[in-house]
């Protein structure tokens, strides 16, 4: 039995490292394991401009501890008004790597995102002619949609009709959650890859609602059935070179989760590789963690696989902290429910 894995430092393709205060408390859980993240640019105001993305850049730069490693890898968030000009100029500077497309009203701080996609067409083109990946949150926001049936339905009715459109543009879907996001990116070709987060590899719809409300579960998009994250767990333990880790790890305070309408988001930076190991171990895939972790993200974005390494050992239980002081409040750290054996050295 394998006790002891090496594999190239992981990235974190899909990460809310927030600003502020908040962003000093969060680094490091980052910056401790993952030498790159793709950074959201969902702040408030967004980070819509080259010129924002350059400020945000430096101010994560400033809070990085000194002995730590770690470059953030900027985004821009779409707007209507986003200017081809401004996205094309900073991203052959290599100042951003993606730009973000949240439908407006899809989840935390999206209201600056696109209701008419038809506006965001001469961005598109730019950025299918450059090869400048487009992250997308994939979830329609129309009411009468059941809130299970979000993700299937954007694919439908409005991802699909738009890859049809620009052939060329490169899309990550994040965060899938269902079997038909699974099968979407599995078949799509190279233009499109798939992340996922720890925590939709773990928790099902139940987790979140059954013996009580976990708001500390509640996310978005949310946890889908048993049947879904089985599909998760299968892709994400293949070795296709289509899916990579996205932790979507976003900190939000224990005050704001635990209310009347508590805000969507599950941390899970500090423990993300111990909670996958597990996760690979128990489907006999701890060998295809690297690709999922460290490999076939670099591969998508088109950048080098990092030269440094992360080893997990497998020992007794470990210790890791069920919260951690955010902002003016705690940050409540992912509960996979289960112990985690694999500690990272
Ligand atoms: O659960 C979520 N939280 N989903 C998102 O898409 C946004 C994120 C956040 O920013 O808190
Ligand atoms: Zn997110």
């Amino acid at each position: 039995m394998t006790q002891s894995l090496t594999i190239r430092r992981p990235d974190d393709w899909h990460l809310h490292l927030r600003d502020g205060a908040m962003m000093e408390a969060v680094l490091p859980e980052t910056a401790r394991h993952f030498g790159r993240a793709i950074v959201m640019p969902n702040l408030v105001p967004p980070v819509v401009t080259g010129a924002d993305a350059a400020a945000y850049r430096d101010r994560i730069m400033a809070a990085l501890p000194a002995d730590m490693r770690f470059e953030p890898l900027m985004t821009l968030y779409m707007t209507e008004d986003t200017d081809p000009a401004d996205v094309r100029a900073a991203a052959q500077s290599g100042l951003i790597r993606a730009v973000k497309l949240y439908p407006a009203g899809a989840t935390t701080n999206s209201a600056s995102g696109v209701t008419d996609f038809d506006k965001i067409t001469a961005v598109l083109d730019t950025m299918a002619e450059i090869g400048l990946p487009m992250c997308v949150h994939g979830e329609v926001t129309t009411p009468d949609v059941d809130i299970f049936d979000r993700e299937a339905v954007f694919i439908d009715t409005v991802l699909d009709p738009l890859r049809r459109r620009h052939p060329h543009l490169r899309v990550v879907m994040e965060h899938i959650t269902t079997q038909d996001g699974v099968d979407y990116v599995r078949d799509g070709g190279d233009t499109i890859g798939g992340t996922i987060t720890t925590h939709h590899l773990i928790i099902n719809r139940n987790h979140i609602l059954v013996g009580g409300i976990r708001p500390h579960y509640y996310c978005l998009p949310v946890a889908k059935r048993e049947t879904h994250r089985l599909a998760l767990v299968d892709a994400a333990t293949s070795g296709e070179a289509s899916f990579f880790l996205g932790t979507d790890s976003a900190p939000h305070t224990d005050a704001l989760k635990e209310q009347a309408c508590g805000c969507a988001g599950v941390f899970s930076a500090t423990n993300t590789m111990s909670c996958l190991a597990e996760v690979f171990e128990a489907a006999g895939a701890l060998d295809r963690l690297e690709a999922f972790a460290s490999r076939n993200g670099p591969a998508f974005y088109g950048l080098p696989v990092s030269d440094e390494t992360l080893t997990l050992t497998k020992g007794d239980p470990v210790d890791y902290p069920a919260k951690i002081e955010g902002a003016a409040d705690l940050v409540t750290v992912f509960d996979p429910g289960f112990p985690l054996h694999w500690s990272v050295s």
